[in-house]
């Protein structure tokens, strides 16, 4: 004999618990199913511990996908202002750090501790360490079979996010259901996503690792003002994340780096102070020492200021404004924060996440193919689509 539901959401992320929240407070009768052993995982590690759960400018810009026009509808009807609400609500201390992007002073638990509240208040009932055997669909209810029993319900949300970090138990789920009634799932990457160089050009940049500077990031027409870090492996910080969703594997990146820095009038000035001195001492007035010397040595550039060519100089302000890379690779899901692609917003009612052609099946969250910058965007889709679904299943 089966349980009987209103609705079942798969997924007790972020998506998944806004969404039994909202589905709750209607009235209907959720349960929400995980196979972790905790909910809201990716919360609890997200911003460094302290979570940016919201961007205050959150807007349908930030975000990419097939359709950029999709995500409108959900993000006008839930803002981030309403999620602030709730977080103050909440009593839960919070601040801005930079560019519109909201962290908790204390921990990212008292978000997942928040929701769980209101889950609770809302009468919803969840259920963890519950792998998922498969879900039927007669036309009229969906049956989620477990290893824990079988459920019923007439509404059946996926929110089980996308691929990235799969050692949290991140799994394709969503694509595979999403497959199984005939949905098109775009291809799907690792988004803001640390990028890998080549080895000759990491024993180039040996002594760099830990090195981080201002940049502007470019790809195509994308560009971001952040701050870029050396790694190990290649390069990561939130310029290169940012720029790494736009980015396909083998193309070139182009960074400006220290923006604010006018390196031809720096260069120019030292050059009447002191000819002496040596031109990686005048970079490092600005960059830290070690990129300083790396750019010098990789252009040939050797002794005092005053001997340098006007070509040599010419070439070093070019390297400053425009140093092209062309990562090989990403370190992929392992690290990266979202994944890009997903469940085809065009099989998608934007205003419920409803799929189209199957009455009573919703798609939120991540697994859908919208995904937002770095800085607090990720969530406030998370929270927007899980609030259309859970008022609509
Ligand atoms: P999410 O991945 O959160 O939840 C999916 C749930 O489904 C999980 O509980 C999982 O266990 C469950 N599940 C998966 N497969 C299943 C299966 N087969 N059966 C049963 N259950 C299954 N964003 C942001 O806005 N601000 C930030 O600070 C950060 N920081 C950050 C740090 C790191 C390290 C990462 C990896 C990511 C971020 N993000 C972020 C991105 C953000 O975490 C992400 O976009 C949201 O968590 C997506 O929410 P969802 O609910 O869609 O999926």
């Amino acid at each position: 004999m089966a349980e009987r539901r209103d609705v079942v959401i798969i997924g007790a992320g972020a998506a998944g618990m806004m969404c039994a929240i909202e589905a709750g407070r209607r009235g209907r009768r959720v349960l929400v199913v995980d196979h972790a052993r905790a909910p809201g995982e990716k919360i609890r590690i997200s911003g460094g511990g302290r979570c940016n759960f919201t961007n205050i400018h959150a807007g349908p810009k930030n975000f990419l996908s097939a359709n950029p026009h999709f995500c409108k509808s959900a993000l006008a009807r839930y803002t981030p202002r309403d999620f602030l609400d709730l977080v103050e609500r909440h009593r839960i201390p919070w601040h801005e750090k930079t560019l519109g992007q909201l962290f908790c002073d204390n921990s990212a638990k008292d978000i997942i501790a928040m929701l769980l509240a209101e889950m609770k208040a809302a009468g919803t009932e969840l259920r963890l360490s519950t792998p998922i055997g498969a879900v039927e669909h007669d036309g009229r209810a969906f049956r989620v079979v477990t290893e824990h029993g079988t459920v019923e319900a007439s509404s059946l949300v996926v929110a089980t996010g996308g691929k990235s970090i799969p050692k949290m138990g991140a799994t394709g789920f969503a694509y595979r259901i999403a497959e199984q009634f005939g949905l098109t799932v775009t291809e799907t990457r690792a988004g803001l996503v640390p990028l890998t160089l080549d080895p000759a050009m990491l024993a180039a940049h040996e002594g760099l690792p830990g090195v981080a500077v201002d940049v502007v990031a470019r790809h195509g027409k994308a560009e971001f003002r952040e701050a870029a870090l050396f790694t190990h492996r290649g390069l990561s910080g939130p310029a290169i994340l940012q720029i790494s969703s736009y980015w396909r594997e083998g193309e070139e990146i182009a960074l400006t780096l220290c923006p604010d820095v006018d390196f031809a009038a720096a260069i120019a000035a030292a050059r009447r102070e002191n000819g002496r001195q040596a031109v990686q001492t005048v970079l490092a007035e600005h960059m830290p020492k070690k990129l300083a010397q790396l750019l010098v040595t990789e252009l040939g550039i050797d002794g005092p200021l005053a001997e340098q060519s006007g070509r040599r100089i010419e070439a070093l302000l070019q390297r400053l404004r425009d140093w092209r890379l062309r990562p090989p690779g990403s370190e992929g899901y392992r690290t990266a924060e979202v994944t890009l692609g997903g469940v085809d917003t065009a099989a998608l009612d934007s205003r419920s996440m409803a799929a189209k052609a199957v009455p009573g099946l919703y798609f939120i969250g991540e697994a859908v193919d919208v995904t937002g910058w770095l800085g607090g965007y990720n969530f406030q889709w998370a929270w927007a689509s899980g609030h259309a679904a859970g008022g609509h299943a």
